[in-house]
């Protein structure tokens, strides 16, 4: 059995419900400090190995840069290219690594297989996303909202217009975390799993934030002050296609829906967008979309997240 400490994980966005505000606050110092060009090498000797299932741009990209960024080196490896891909046990990859690098990033089909890497990783693992949540991205979408509002995100209406997805999983974590509320609108079948509202809904009696549900995409969106949507067949689900297509008909985000947030309203999209299905082209390159500061802000993001997790923080003192 494993004899160290248990490292630091990112799992699920919930692992940093408590601390959400200070890495979100850590990131947006980062991304003033990168524009300044006054970044310090604050992971100087550190390696990331980052194993990816499933293909990635913004993910892998936003690792990688992030780590050089901060005088760092990330590894990219392939699970088709690891002995994984040929049978070695996820155990004995997270023993083996754990010698070899501070940390793993990992991107997955099965949470299981990532709570495999974690219980024997004796090193912080990063869920990279897999099936069920995707926490990295909900903690770049939570800074992109603190840009735009001013740093306060009480009082904010988002609606979410899609897929009960990853990503949806953990925007319910997030976004009950910080007290945004938010307007979810899915298909009849494809609700958010209860596990997720429940967790959700406990962090929101905190929090203040309120959450509700609807199957008419209308009643989400209508005075909301941002919107949010996600592809409607994720990597995995591909089997189910044309079911999908049939049961999405009316939940794009087209310049009729936008019309029925605020003015000034934003809407953003996790990227891989596909155009003219859940998101128009006018929408995504017209003056509401944030898409493009949400993927830049993925970077930042990671480097808090990175920072969090790898950098010993000084015991809070005690009052005397
Ligand atoms: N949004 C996101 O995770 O993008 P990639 O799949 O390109 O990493
Ligand atoms: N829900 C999407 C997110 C991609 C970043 C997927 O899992 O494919």
């Amino acid at each position: 059995m494993p004899t160290h400490p248990a490292p630091k994980h990112l799992l699920s966005i919930s692992d940093l419900a408590g601390d959400l505000d200070r890495v979100l606050a850590r990131a947006a110092a980062l991304k003033a400090e990168r524009a300044r060009g006054v970044l310090k090498p604050t992971l100087a000797g550190k390696n990331l190995a980052m194993i990816f299932e499933k293909p990635s741009t913004r993910t892998r990209t936003s690792f990688e840069v992030a780590m050089n960024d901060l005088g760092g080196h990330s590894l990219y490896l392939s699970s088709k290219d690891l002995q994984l891909g040929r049978g070695e046990t996820i155990a004995d990859t997270a023993r083996v690594l754990s010698r070899f690098v501070d940390a793993v990033c990992y991107r997955a089909y099965r949470h299981a297989d990532m709570l495999e890497l974690a219980r024997w990783a004796t090193i912080p693992v990063i869920n990279a996303l897999d099936d069920v949540e995707h926490p990295c991205q909900i903690t770049a979408d939570l800074l992109t909202m603190r840009e735009r509002w001013g740093g306060r995100f009480a009082h904010h209406r988002l609606a979410w217009v899609g897929d009960g997805n990853n990503v949806l999983h953990s925007l319910l974590l997030g976004a009950a975390a910080v007290g945004l509320d938010l307007a979810v609108a899915t298909p009849a079948g494809y609700r958010p799993q209860p596990e997720y509202v429940r967790a959700a809904e406990v962090l929101a009696r905190d929090s203040k934030a309120t959450i509700t549900f609807t199957n008419d995409p209308k009643e989400a969106v209508t005075g909301a002050d941002a919107l949010y949507t996600d592809v409607w067949v994720s990597m995995g689900d591909e089997a189910e296609a044309a079911a999908r297509m049939a049961a999405f008909h009316g939940f794009q985000v087209n310049d009729a829906l936008v019309e029925l947030a605020k003015p000034s309203a934003f809407v953003l999209h996790d990227l891989p967008a596909h155009r003219g299905q859940e998101i128009t082209d006018s929408v995504l390159d017209g003056p509401h979309s944030a898409a493009w500061d949400q993927a830049e802000n993925r970077l930042h993001a990671q480097k808090a997240i990175l920072e969090y997790l790898l950098l010993p923080r000084a015991k809070p003192r005690r009052a005397k």
